[in-house]
């Protein structure tokens, strides 16, 4: 259908009302009416509309929330009016200080006060300004007079409405509004976030505060988007036209207009009820999904909270209830170092036994070294120990006025905690890594995963863990090498089994180079990154002789991955290992057939849910750089669903009601292999 300007722009207008709509029940509700396929249509046809009419694209047009290039810095925004902070009470006589100081101020009838009891959200503050509907600036608090422009980044946000109001029989929007709110990240999110980092050798963030903020201040609002950030709204700082004379009619007009406002919110009309409300609270802290660092009491009356007035910066009709820290200083006896079962060294300190919030820390995470280097955190000091929801406690840093001069410096650990090797630390990551494929500590994880890469069957957990028990396995190689009547003395095996097994492991001989490689489990080389290496370094040799320049790029390898790649084949201990492959008869160079051809997976569409052990963006690339195309959502068009870790939801449950194949990130980089062996007519060029 061919479509002139008006009609274009006409229905280009129809599409962004829905999908915000649509958008809105899905994020801020969480009550979706329609499928994702249907959601995902609508933005398809937009796409396609505003490619044709490129003129008609809006700044508040779902399809503009990313891609933005990077900024070169902030520009200032002065806010239409100070943003100011609160005062703050510990406990109910503060509470009740406060009134008594409020109330004189007052008129006797306007004492009869209602209240509304808000918790206090500990993100970063922004302020949202809207003209005529649209979102046009979003600016972070800075010191309260003037912030900085982030809108690029806020407008990646699913929950920030880029025009309100979101349902189009909500109620009318002043020409000019300006709200103010947080934005913040749910502690669930915060720590799947945190494993994305330190899978990826990035350094995690020490608290969901820091999150949300570093995540909001990236000058490329693409990192931004791939953040789990939320936005809550909570007050109105400037309107032209009319806005509600009470917080809680505030509250109600936000949430109106297409805003998440926080769940836990009540209003009470005397302050013993606020300050049993504020106990109540403190005991429920930890079920609450983000992380507040207390309450925030308001007069609901605006009028009552002008007249009253601000002092020193800080509004006199409202104040923050604060929880209690959860922090405590203790000393730090010792660090420790453990290996975690992919290798990553990690510190853990120590603590002489405190108290925090009800429950006893002994041990805190240290994070990693530069956290301990840029602290200056040392033995003996004492530290500041935080605790947050149901994070691992850590040490936020030491007491330097408590420091007596006896305390020693924390040195890296220069070996292995576990196989004593060398570890390694690339340039530019944070972490050591133990890269030894036959340390003790990791043998169990690599062996099951050698196993599964290489379809070995019958080498589970269970299986791995007897063979390292009795001594017959010390690194993967050595399955090679396993007797009948070795695996007769395990318990459980029979004939049967043994012989299963070993003519699965006799079997994997035949196994393409690729899945050798991947099945080595060098850091960043899974089955997919494998494919792509072969074809361009085609055998062990020549991959072992190449440099980290000439493997970074390949595929679209960043040097991280080429550097763990050289560093692999510079130990002794995995050459060897290397070496006795090649003894074993395994297969160690490429044929024609395991030479990806050009575009294997052109004219398939993918969709991927879940965290997968490469970063969502790596893989996509991958796809798209093998002809493949990824959708945000399922259709009955999508090919494949990819399914990482945790899947669930909306894709997953539309995959499974359309019957779209899964696969997971290994079967993936098979499919890209099998459908190389097609040949011809693939999409080879
Ligand atoms: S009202 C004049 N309400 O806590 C109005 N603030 O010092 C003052 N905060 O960083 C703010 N949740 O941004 C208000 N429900 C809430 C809040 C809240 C978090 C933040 C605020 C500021 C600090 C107050």
């Amino acid at each position: 259908m061919v479509m002139d300007l008006a009609a274009a722009s006409e229905r280009a207008r129809q599409l962004r009302e829905e999908i915000s709509f649509h958008n809105h029940r899905y994020h801020v509700l969480d009550r979706p009416i329609i499928s994702d396929g249907q959601y995902d249509a609508l933005v398809d046809e937009l796409r396609q509309i505003e490619r044709d009419f490129p003129e008609i694209i809006t700044p508040d047009s779902p399809t503009q929330r990313v891609g933005d290039q990077p900024a070169e810095g902030f520009q200032k925004v002065r806010h239409p009016a100070p943003i100011l902070s609160l005062d703050k009470a510990v406990s109910r006589e503060e509470l009740m200080a406060w009134y008594a100081r409020t109330s004189k101020l007052l008129t006797e009838d306007a004492r009869s006060l209602t209240y509304v009891v808000e918790p206090k959200l500990d993100g970063l503050t922004v302020v949202l300004h809207y003209r005529e509907g649209q979102f046009v600036l979003g600016a972070t608090r800075g010191d309260g007079q003037v912030g900085e422009d982030i809108t690029a980044n806020l407008r990646t946000l699913p929950t920030l409405p880029l025009r309100i109001p979101v349902d189009a029989d909500g109620p009318t929007v002043p020409p000019v509004l300006v709200v103010r709110g947080e934005v913040l990240i749910y502690l669930k999110d915060f720590d799947i976030l945190n494993n994305r980092l330190i899978d990826e050798g990035q350094q995690p963030f020490a608290n969901p505060r820091n999150a949300a903020a570093g995540s909001l201040r990236q000058l490329d609002p693409r990192i931004t988007a791939r953040r789990p950030l939320r936005l809550f709204v909570y007050s109105v700082v400037a309107s032209e036209g009319e806005a509600p004379a009470t917080q809680s009619g505030t509250l109600t007009l936000l949430s109106q207009l297409g805003f998440a406002v926080p769940d836990e919110i009540a209003a009470f009309d005397d302050l013993e009820h606020v300050a049993g409300y504020c106990e109540t609270m403190l005991q429920r802290r930890t079920a609450l999904p983000y992380e507040a660092d207390g309450l925030v009491i308001k007069i609901d009356d605006l009028d009552v909270q002008a007249q009253l007035g601000a002092v020193g910066g800080r509004p006199r009709g409202a104040i923050a209830y604060k929880f209690p820290a959860q922090e405590a200083v203790t000393t730090l006896l010792d660090v420790e170092y453990s290996v975690g079962r992919t290798g990553v060294i990690t510190p853990t300190a120590l603590l002489s036994p405190v108290t925090i919030a009800g429950v006893t820390v002994g041990r805190a995470s240290l994070h990693n070294f530069d956290a301990i280097s840029d602290r200056d955190i040392r033995i003996g000091d004492r530290v500041l120990v935080k605790r947050a929801g149901d994070v691992i406690p850590y040490v936020s840093g030491p007491i330097l006025d408590a420091r007596r001069g006896a305390e020693l410096p924390i040195k890296p650990p220069t070996e292995c905690p576990s196989c004593h090797e060398a570890v390694v630390r690339t340039e530019g990551e944070i972490a050591y890594y133990c890269i030894n494929m036959a340390c003790p500590a990791q043998l169990v994880q690599r062996l099951t995963y050698f196993a599964a890469l290489m379809d070995i069957e019958g080498i589970g957990e269970r299986t791995a863990i007897q063979l390292v028990d009795a001594g017959q396995v010390h690194d993967p190689v050595d399955l090679y090498g396993l007797a009948k009547e070795g695996l007769l003395k395990l318990d459980g095996f029979g004939d049967r089994k043994a012989a299963n097994l070993l003519s699965a492991i006799a079997a994997s001989k035949a196994q393409p180079f690729d899945r050798v490689l991947a099945a080595l489990g060098i850091r960043g080389v899974g089955a997919a990154v494998s494919t792509l290496l072969t074809a361009r370094f085609p055998s062990l040799e020549a991959l072992q002789a190449a440099t980290s320049d000439e493997i970074a790029g390949v595929g679209g390898l960043g040097p991280i991955t080429a550097q763990a790649i050289t560093d692999w084949f510079a130990r002794p201990r995995n050459r060897e290992i290397a070496a006795r492959l090649r003894e074993a008869g395994l297969v160690l160079q490429a044929t024609d057939l395991t030479c990806a051809s050009e575009q294997p997976l052109a004219g398939l569409s993918f969709v991927i849910t879940g965290t997968l052990s490469r970063g969502r963006n790596e893989v996509q690339t991958w796809i798209e750089s093998l002809g493949g195309k990824v959708a945000g959502a399922v259709t009955s068009k999508t090919d494949y669903l990819v399914v990482g870790e945790g899947p669930g939801g909306s894709k997953y449950s539309r995959a499974q009601e359309l019957n779209t194949p899964m696969v997971t990130e290994d079967e993936l980089a098979a499919l890209a292999r099998t459908d190389a062996e097609r040949g011809p007519g693939a999409g080879s060029s």
